[in-house]
């Protein structure tokens, strides 16, 4: 037993009843029970709910190090209302920070960042009200999708658009259902691919790469990661992992990959969305708070593939955590 409290940190289940909401919230559950099991051999644990006393409920609590699951609560920045609350409290905790949070949940802040840091990743534009010029060195076929979510909230087969009126047409609808901006960018035709990372600096261990084949979905979901395709036809989703690359093809995804992760100073554990296309890798985004449900999420899949227990990958995320707090080194990336 090493001296360390951990406070599973998860989210209250929330009241909304819509599908999106409820399968989100059950696998929140389910995975602070299965990291709670694979933590417990070695660790005093608990479960904290992220609910409206969360601030007296962490100011109280003796807890060492939380395992934040959180995805919070609102707003275009929600993934880092609880680590700031962390922060504020001086409560240690696993995985990114704030900032990275942030950066990462908003793909066009992300983009941005993936530009300046020499990161390919598809041409875009940003849309704040639908009524701006569209940028005419953007080539079709489009994919038009909300900035600020994520799990393929809002991304369905028509999210691709061939001409100017479709794209400002899905453009004006996305803006009435979800929260600006709202992202379009160039689709990539190519191979998707999935790259988890656990682990920080020159450290970091890249797991094998997924890959994500569409061959076998009806030409009705679209022939890519839809909401639809994501939550209702895994079944038919092929899954490989490793995925089957040459040498020169895991090389520079595997470093595209790490150059995402440091770009957006992201720590102990994400996953990055990548599409190749004729040798070239784009990154699409980052996810800085990847599922971790065993089976069922993507890098635990990947952990597998490398022969690491869905144990032994959780107890590995925490040690690197730990590591990371220990070390002055945090002080350096973004100011923490
Ligand atoms: N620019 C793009 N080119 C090709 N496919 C894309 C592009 N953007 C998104 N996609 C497809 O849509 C899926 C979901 O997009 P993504 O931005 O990763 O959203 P989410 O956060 O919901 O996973 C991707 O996994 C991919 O299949
Ligand atoms: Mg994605």
């Amino acid at each position: 037993m090493l001296n360390y409290k951990i406070g599973i940190l998860v989210d209250k289940p929330s009241e909304k009843n819509d599908t999106e909401g409820n399968s989100a919230n059950q696998q929140k559950q389910i995975t602070a029970e299965k990291i709670k099991e694979a933590l417990c051999e070695d660790y005093e644990l608990s479960k904290i709910t992220a609910d409206k006393k969360i601030i007296e409920k962490l100011r109280n609590s003796d807890v060492d190090i939380v395992f934040n699951l959180s995805t919070g609560v609102r707003g275009g920045s929600r993934q880092s209302q609880i680590p700031a609350i962390m922060e504020m409290i001086g409560i240690p905790y696993v995985g990114s920070g704030v900032l990275t949070h942030a950066m990462a949940l908003n793909k066009a802040v992300a983009k941005k960042m993936f530009l300046y840091h020499n990161v390919l990743t598809p041409r875009f534009q940003v849309f704040a009200t639908g009524k701006e010029e569209i940028d005419t060195d953007l080539n079709f076929p489009i994919i038009v999708k909300p900035a600020c979510e994520g799990s393929g909230f809002g991304i369905h087969k028509d999210s691709v658009v061939n001409d100017k009126e479709s794209l400002l047409k899905k453009v004006e609808e996305l803006l009435k259902e979800y929260r600006p901006p709202i992202l379009a960018e160039e689709f990539i035709k190519g191979r998707e691919f999935t790259v988890g990372i656990i682990g920080n600096g020159d450290k970091k261990r890249i797991l094998p790469i997924m890959e994500i084949d569409f061959k076998d979905i009806p030409e009705e979901y679209g022939k890519f990661y839809t909401f639809e395709v994501k939550s209702e036809l895994g079944d038919q989703t092929r899954y490989y992992c490793p995925a089957s690359l040459n040498k020169e093809q895991e090389k520079s995804i595997k470093k595209i990959a790490s150059k995402a992760f440091d770009s957006l100073g992201c720590r102990d554990l994400a996953r990055i969305d990548i599409i190749l296309k004729g040798g070239t890798p784009y990154v699409i985004e980052v996810n800085s708070l990847p599922g971790l449900q065993p089976v069922y999420s993507d890098l635990p899949k990947m952990a597998d593939a490398a022969g690491i227990s869905y144990k032994a990958l959780i107890n590995r995320i925490l040690e690197e955590s730990v590591k990371r707090i220990k070390s002055k080194e945090r002080r350096a990336v973004y100011g923490r």
